[in-house]
């Protein structure tokens, strides 16, 4: 795995589930992973045993991957077990949801069938505010709020389809089927969009191809157990 030579230096900003430091180079920064868990807008806290870990290291196993099929990220290369470098982006703070299979707030909101394989794939916005618990916008929020243009809002959407289609394949080849994911895009300092945040078993679901069993942050938000155990096996298959 690549790595990033840089010096930590001040914390920045310290979010539920990351902490993000400046470095001895103004246009990267570090971003560590936490343990902490929360769900529900915050509502309901916990830990996961070694979650920092799974989730930097699948983010940055994936990051990688991704960039070879020719989609730009924020990944530069890890610095610990639980922290990778980062190209500093300004951050568009929206969420971009994909479902390939119906569950969850779709259920919730819309009273499709649990499980239901969707027909054709779902993309989703929704604003990344906690305190308004990340209402669903549309693409003319969005523009009309300014958080991003026409054409950015074109791109992110291809990105999203592209990663979609990719790691939908990536996924089923380790005997897990990609159910839903969220994803945060941003402006590198050239104005280029690129994919930031993370990508793990915080922000995917993933279900066992054979038995169903849920394989991600489900486990912690429905109280199922065998939550750090579910993160272990992701990151094996992940690495397979
Ligand atoms: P949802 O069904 O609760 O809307 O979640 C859709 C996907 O987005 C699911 O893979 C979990 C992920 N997600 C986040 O990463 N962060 C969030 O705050 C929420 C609500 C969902
Ligand atoms: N990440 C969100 C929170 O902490 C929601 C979730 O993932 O369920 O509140």
């Amino acid at each position: 795995m690549k790595e990033a030579k840089v010096k930590k230096k001040k914390k920045l900003y310290e979010g539920k589930a990351k902490i993000v430091y400046e470095t001895d180079n103004e246009d990267i920064y570090i971003q560590e992973f936490k343990d902490d868990a929360t769900a529900f807008d915050g509502q309901k806290k916990g830990k996961i045993k070694n979650k920092g870990t799974v989730n930097n290291q699948m983010s940055g196993h994936l990051f990688n991957y991704l960039e070879n099929y020719h989609v730009p990220t924020h990944f530069v290369g890890q610095q610990a077990d639980n922290a990778m470098a980062i190209h500093k982006l300004e951050m568009i703070p929206v969420e971009v949801v994909m479902r390939n299979i119906a569950t969850g707030s779709l259920v919730k909101r819309y009273g499709v069938e649990d499980g239901k394989e969707l027909e054709h794939p779902i993309l989703e916005f929704y604003l990344k505010d906690d305190e308004k618990h990340d209402p669903m916008i549309n693409e003319d929020h969005v523009v009309s709020f300014g958080h991003a243009n026409e054409d950015e809002i074109k791109l992110i959407k291809r990105y999203a389809q592209k990663i979609n289609a990719v790691l939908k394949s990536f996924f089923f080849r380790r005997d897990m089927l990609l159910v839903d994911f969220k994803l945060e895009f941003g402006r590198s300092k050239s104005g280029r969009i690129k994919l930031g945040d993370e990508i793990s078993p915080d922000t995917c679901r993933l279900w066992d191809v054979e038995s169903g069993e849920k394989l991600d942050k489900d486990r912690f938000r429905q109280d199922l157990g065998k939550v750090e155990e579910a993160y272990q096996e992701v990151l094996k298959r992940v690495y397979k």
